[in-house]
């Protein structure tokens, strides 16, 4: 809990200004974590490039390096040496900051036969249960126990390995696909994972574990099949783009009615947000396989549901509800995926936009404009949302809550101001954020 008399950051947006220019996109958040847990895998040292700076990569490198994981980061570069990982728990603090930090469990089953790990519990945007991974890793022939807030999980019997089995998952969910997949690489046997998740993230998990040995055939459909190997050896791999923050600078341009490029991305992984993109007005031109670029339109409503990729990404949701809010005419935006993934309309209201929610379903009526306001972030996607709305509307925004922000996108202040926003991050007393009218 801050104190009266800290200083607190917040972001301050001067609305209005068109951006300009070509955006460079980093490396996946939703990649990174899973691979890096994905390390623990090998028997050898490996290297990973591309990740982007992160707080959620900083605590992710703190929870390897708390269960014996050796990291030297150069740049985005980092090195692993999980050779002398141990059963040491990782920190209930730094799990409970990180929920991707429970993808150990599986590497950690895998590689040492027995782990405990605290249970990630809830965050804004859910309960987020584990309850698949737990069936998965059973599934396999792990005893599981849950008790005082921790996973504890070990081989049956006197088994050393994992036994491949075929598993179907009541919901094609991301994170317990790669628990199962990673787990399964060093298993006895075939191990075939029905109703996957077929997110972008979980192929380049995928080629990850297989540039190191491992044998995975169908990455990115609806059925995985992984035959487990003895071990795994080292490997240097680059994590792909983020789609997200692509799809969030798509939407930047597209609300600041701004031409604006993007460099690296993987155009079919923004298959959906390109489209709906399209049908709000603005074209989408593919200048390369890695390059594209945002022709902006006037803006008309469109619906959109949430749904496991290749639907629309829940991801987006936020940051395309800022977009609409400014749309002509009616749209509806229905969040399947995540029970409590529409915080970020009370913040939009707040800056003038007309949403009426009932249930998963919000009902934006597009206004002509945006005012400026004091708002507060209350989940990741929602500070995304509240950026973009903040870059086109009237005035000034203050955005509170930049722990949010920080754990997902690197560097977005300085890459919107290099396309000629007009925004910047200052130190605030805390007592004058109790007033929000103090900051207009
Ligand atoms: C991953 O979360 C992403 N996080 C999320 O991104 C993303 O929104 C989500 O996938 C969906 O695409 C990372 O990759 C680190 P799920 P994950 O398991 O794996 C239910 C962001 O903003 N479920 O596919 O936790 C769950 O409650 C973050 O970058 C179970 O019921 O998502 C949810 O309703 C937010 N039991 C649904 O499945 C389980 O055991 C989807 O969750 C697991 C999940």
């Amino acid at each position: 809990m801050e104190s009266e008399n800290q200083n607190q950051p917040v972001i301050e947006i001067f609305g209005g200004s068109t951006l300009k220019g070509e955006v460079r996109i980093s490396g996946a958040k939703n990649s990174a974590l899973a691979i890096m847990a994905g390390t623990i895998l090998c028997s050898d040292d490996c290297r990973l490039r591309n990740l982007p700076n992160l707080a959620d990569i900083t605590r992710m490198s703190q929870i390897l390096s708390a269960i014996g994981v050796k990291i030297e980061q150069n740049g985005d570069i980092l090195d692993f040496d999980p050779k002398n990982i141990g059963q040491s728990q990782a920190p209930y603090e730094l799990v409970s900051q990180l929920r991707a930090s429970f993808f150990v469990i599986g590497p950690l089953l895998a590689r040492l036969g027995t782990t405990r790990v605290p249970l990630p519990g809830g965050c804004a945007i859910g309960a987020r249960p584990v309850d698949l991974h737990v069936r998965g890793l059973q599934a396999m022939g792990a005893d599981v126990l849950i008790e005082h807030g921790v996973v504890q999980a070990s081989v049956k019997g006197n088994r050393k390995r994992l036994t491949g089995a075929k598993i179907y998952l009541d919901y094609p969910s991301v994170g317990a696909t790669e628990t199962i997949m990673m787990a399964s690489t060093l298993a006895d046997g075939e191990t075939i994972i029905e109703n996957a998740a077929q997110e972008p993230e979980i192929i380049d998990l995928a080629n990850f574990c297989c540039s190191m040995g491992a044998k995975i055939m169908g990455a990115g459909t609806n059925t995985i099949v992984i035959n487990g190997v003895e071990r795994l050896h080292s490997t240097d791999y680059p994590i792909l783009p983020d789609r997200v923050e692509a799809a969030t600078f798509l939407v930047a341009g597209a609300i600041t009615h701004s031409e604006i490029s993007l460099y690296p991305v993987i155009p079919a992984h923004l298959a959906s947000a390109i489209a709906k993109l399209r049908e709000i007005g603005p074209k989408v031109i593919l200048d390369a396989s890695d390059r594209i670029r945002l022709i902006p339109s006037s803006l008309k409503g469109a619906d959109i549901e949430t749904l496991p990729y290749p639907g629309f990404p829940t991801d987006m949701q936020a940051q395309f509800m800022a977009l609409l809010a400014m749309s002509e005419g009616s749209s509806m935006v229905t969040e399947t995926v995540f029970e409590n993934r529409l915080q970020h309309v009370a913040e939009l209201q707040r800056m003038g936009a007309n949403i009426r929610v009932k249930g998963n379903v919000a009902v934006v009526q597009g206004v002509p404009f945006l005012s400026g306001a004091p708002v507060m972030s209350t989940d990741l996607r929602a500070s995304a949302a509240l950026v973009v709305a903040g870059l086109a509307a009237e005035g000034k925004t203050t955005i509170q809550g930049l722990k949010h922000l920080d754990r997902g996108y690197d560097d977005i202040e300085g890459k919107l101001r290099k396309l000629g926003a007009n925004l910047r991050r200052v130190n605030v007393p805390s007592e004058l954020l109790s007033n929000p009218a103090s900051l207009v």
